[in-house]
């Protein structure tokens, strides 16, 4: 039988962590040929390589090196490099991943083209559409063939919106990399002394989304909170960040520590040590509930609602006294003494080793099936 040809289209740091593993079981299966096409959405070096070079990606096959610009314009621009790719591969099925805009070329370029597309973390909603990435999750699940919901309440997501045909719930490939990385990132890692900080004597920071960073006002408080907190913030900045603050001259106290964006392994360690993380990253507030690390998210709402419902996570949105309360809340003694779930909230993504298949091999199993199903 000839091999079934797979082409992964990836663009931004979180993609490159939920395709890491699927690459690796692709490369398992004698019948699949899995090739990578990246969009160039993230484009410096510690945004993309670093990423590739830590967790053993294979090397693209194409860049396509978009670059930055307006969501119309580098989504428009993805769209038509992606054709070209894939009219040379012609792939019998295209992965995308997530919720950026190059989940959202990839899908729409695999659709118009007739090939089959899977989509790795889908169902997931925020229920807000001023988000860009509500808008590539609604399109992408609308056209995709295969669902991977990596909860349940993804699952009954799309139920809502009448999609049932495809949809599988597979355990969550980012909690999978967890539990490989965390152990390696205990060994490999240097940036706690490079950062001269002990386990449990910072707090972790992270912004980067369109409704903190585009918004002036929002972003100054948050600085402002980081600024008035009793503990050192280590805040690796994301580039978008770093031009919002100095395009605005916002003023950054001392003890909030801005660095460069870390690798993924150093981010691991960062977030295991932390003595709470506050972000507005998806993939981060999922860390922390792994951890066991409180969290507190710097938005209004958020598509891993499981994580608020155990108790480790916090909507604090960018204001300075729910996020201190948040803050106070996590830090009191009787707090303490609830902070063992007796059930982690994502259990059935938290769930040990149980001698099944790994997520990521079940992924490319279903694909064949899938495939072999149409032949
Ligand atoms: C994107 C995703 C977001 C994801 C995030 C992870 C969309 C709509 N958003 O947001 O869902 O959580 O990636 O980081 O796809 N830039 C650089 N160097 C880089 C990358 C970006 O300087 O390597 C700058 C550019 O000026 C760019 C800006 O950061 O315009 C924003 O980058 P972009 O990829 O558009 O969105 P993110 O904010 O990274």
């Amino acid at each position: 039988m000839d091999k079934m040809k797979i082409v992964s289209i990836v663009g931004a740091r979180p993609q490159f962590v939920k395709m890491a593993l699927v690459a690796e079981a692709a490369g398992a299966f004698r019948a699949v040929d899995f090739c990578i096409a990246h969009t160039g959405q993230h484009y410096d070096a510690n945004m993309s390589d670093i990423f590739f070079r830590d967790l053993d990606i294979p090397s693209p096959k194409y860049n396509l090196n978009i670059g930055s610009g307006t969501h119309v314009e580098t989504t428009g621009k993805m769209l038509q490099a992606l054709e070209r790719v894939l009219l040379k591969e012609a792939p019998d099925m295209v992965f995308v991943y997530g919720d950026t805009n190059s989940t959202l070329a990839g899908a729409l370029a695999a659709v118009k083209m007739g090939i089959p597309l899977a989509h790795i973390e889908a169902g997931l909603r925020s229920f807000n559409r001023s988000m860009p990435e509500e808008i590539n999750r609604l399109i992408t699940d609308r056209v995709s063939d295969i669902l991977f919901c990596p909860t349940k309440t993804a699952v009954h997501n799309l139920r809502r919106e009448g999609i049932t045909k495809g949809v599988f719930q597979v355990e969550d490939v980012m909690i999978e990399m967890l539990r490989k990385y965390s152990a390696i990132a205990g060994r490999r890692s240097r940036i706690l002394g490079v950062l001269s900080q002990g386990p449990h004597e910072y707090y972790l920071a992270t912004v980067h989304r369109a409704c903190n960073t585009d918004d002036i006002a929002r972003l100054k408080s948050l600085l402002k909170t980081f600024g008035l907190l009793k503990r050192p913030v280590i805040f690796p900045v994301h580039p978008r960040t770093t031009k919002a603050i100095s395009a605005n001259k916002i003023r950054v106290r001392p003890n909030v520590i801005m660095i460069d964006p870390v690798s993924y392994i150093d981010m691991l360690m960062l977030e295991k040590h932390a003595c709470a993380i506050l972000t507005d990253s998806g993939g981060m507030q999922k860390e922390a509930h792994f951890f066991h690390v409180p969290c507190v998210t710097l938005r209004e709402e958020t598509e891993w609602v499981e994580t608020v419902s155990s108790g480790w996570n916090v909507l604090a949105g960018a204001d300075e006294v729910k996020i201190r309360k948040a803050l106070k809340h996590f830090s009191s003694p009787r707090r303490n003494v609830e902070r063992r779930p007796a059930r982690p909230a994502l259990n059935h993504s938290l769930r040990s080793g149980s001698g099944q298949a790994s997520p990521a091999s079940r992924m490319i199993e279903i694909a064949l099936k899938f495939l072999r199903s149409r032949r």
